[in-house]
């Protein structure tokens, strides 16, 4: 992920969104999203905004509606009663934010217990508190990441996490059958500045490309429309086809050099 890139920011930024036209419409929903100060969650909430859905954001960063850690199970009892309070039902939950990332060399059990606080138990106990008042129709989707399959050195917490996410998506679609479908998605390189990197940093990936924020909000707000009604429990890997190849030292123009 070092490679050269082209900042076209700006210029692609304002294409994207003005080409992205947001085809569902969600007027009045109830929509609850994690970690929606910045990055994927921003945009997931200004899809959702831009379909007519009202927004319950809670992170650790300023913003809107509610400041607070996820990883404090107070919190998201007083997060979850303000929404109810306000709203009476919630129609989508979206547990979007990030866990931190530790490795076995110098995470401590604090980091990884952290890591795992946010990454699983918030989104579990969310849906526990929430799950009396999901409307009909109701929908969670879980953002997960392509490392819940694969791993780089020394990301033993955010991995476990993300496993953990992809893991409980399942379950929960089982145990809220017929009355909340579940799914999650497991992003690739999402670039949440929208960089246009150029070079071996875009042709490695089969799409041709690094991802962007309205392509993990583009298909929550697809799994949460009527149009996905029979999905549920499934993930969705949006990586621009990173994981289907199949690398040896080399084929296809791949090469390592071993460090010794
Ligand atoms: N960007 C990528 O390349 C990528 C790739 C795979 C998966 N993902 C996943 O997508 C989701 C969004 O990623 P992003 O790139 O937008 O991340 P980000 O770091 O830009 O944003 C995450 C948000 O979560 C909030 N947050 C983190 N810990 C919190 C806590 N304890 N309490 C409340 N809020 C907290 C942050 O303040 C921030 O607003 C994450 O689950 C991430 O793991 C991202």
């Amino acid at each position: 992920m070092n490679g050269r890139s082209t900042v076209l920011q700006a210029k692609v930024c304002a294409l994207l969104q003005g080409r992205s036209k947001v085809m569902f419409d969600f007027k009045n929903k109830i929509v609850v999203i994690t970690g929606g100060a910045r990055g994927i969650g921003k945009c997931i909430a200004a899809q959702f905004s831009a379909a007519g859905a009202v927004v319950c954001l809670i992170d650790v960063l300023d913003n809107d509606y509610f400041v607070g850690d996820l990883a404090d199970k107070t919190t998201l009892e007083v997060f979850a009663k303000k929404v109810i309070d306000e709203y009476g039902h919630v129609d989508y939950l979206i547990n979007n934010a990030a866990p931190k990332s530790c490795g076995i060399t110098n995470g401590s059990y604090e980091d990884f217990e952290y890591a795992q606080r946010v990454g699983v138990t918030a989104p579990f106990y969310l849906s526990k508190l929430f799950a009396p008042y999901f409307a009909e129709g109701a929908s969670i989707v879980n953002i997960s990441s392509s490392r819940d399959r694969m791993s780089q050195p020394e990301t033993e917490s955010y991995t476990a996490a993300k496993g953990g996410i992809s893991a409980l998506t399942h379950a929960m679609a089982i145990s809220f059958s017929g009355k909340v479908r579940v799914n999650s998605i497991s992003p690739g390189w999402i670039d949440n500045n929208y960089i246009v990197y150029e070079g071996a940093d875009a042709v490695q990936q089969p799409a041709g490309r690094v991802g962007n924020p309205l392509d993990i909000a583009n298909m929550v707000l697809y799994l949460c429309s009527d149009m996905a009604g029979f999905l549920t429990g499934e993930n969705i890997c949006i990586d621009g086809g990173m994981t289907r190849h199949m690398i040896y030292h080399g084929d296809c123009g791949w090469s390592l050099e071993p460090k010794n």
